[in-house]
């Protein structure tokens, strides 16, 4: 049985978003300051989130995992902590400036890329089929539930917000119809114009009142 997924629509996010990383960090003259640190910052910020997405799972989703998969929540957890000193390597990187023979942030980030893409994989192809063959869609629900009634509206508006270009036209549809009422989502209109894809904002036109004839 599937049902509620608790990785994807982040997950897709996270990808995208280090996958931009890299290529940004590998076009980058390390001699041009203003553009370094731009890059820099945008890689230290990544990685503040990613470690704080772990810690989400860790406190939200393993208790859950726990008790159908001991073993496989184990392990995970240990992959966080692993995880967590190649986010440190990271923030090092971007925090140096590049000094002769120093490795490149490019190589680090497409370094920790591939580890959290590793890391992703496992947590889409074996938590999450564990969770769907043993945990009920309440609980699953609950999860979600649990993990937004932690953070701030805006926190949940914000994330929200920034995985829906990464969705298909139907996950992002879905997403936004779960999150705001139709009258709100008309008034955020003009914004989501332009943050999507044509197709994906198709998708969310007939939840908007008056938008056929606006
Ligand atoms: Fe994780």
């Amino acid at each position: 049985m599937t049902g509620i997924d608790l990785y994807g629509s982040v997950h897709k996010a996270q990808r995208a978003r280090l996958f931009a990383l890299v290529v940004a960090a590998g076009r980058t003259d390390p001699h041009d300051d203003a553009a370094a640190a731009q890059v820099a910052a945008v890689a230290a910020a990544l990685a503040a989130e990613l470690h704080e997405h772990g810690e989400h799972e860790d406190q939200f989703i393993h208790p859950l995992l726990a008790r159908y998969a001991p073993e496989l929540a184990a392990s995970l957890a240990a992959e966080h902590r692993d995880l967590d000193g190649a986010l440190a390597a990271l923030t090092r990187a971007a925090a140096r400036r590049e000094p002769a023979g120093a490795e490149s942030l490019h190589r680090v980030a497409c370094r920790f890329t591939a580890t959290y893409l590793a890391h992703l994989e496992r947590e889409e192809g074996e938590s999450m089929p564990a969770l769907w063959a043993h945990a009920t869609q309440d609980e699953l629900a609950g999860v979600l539930v649990a993990f937004r009634s932690a953070r701030t509206e805006l926190e949940n508006v914000t994330s929200l917000l920034g995985q829906l270009a990464t969705l298909t036209p139907r996950e992002a549809a879905t997403m936004v119809a779960a999150a705001f009422d139709p009258a709100t989502l008309y008034e955020t209109r003009e914004l989501l114009t332009g943050l999507l894809p044509a197709p994906q904002l198709a998708a969310l036109h007939d939840s908007w009142p008056g938008a056929r004839n606006g």
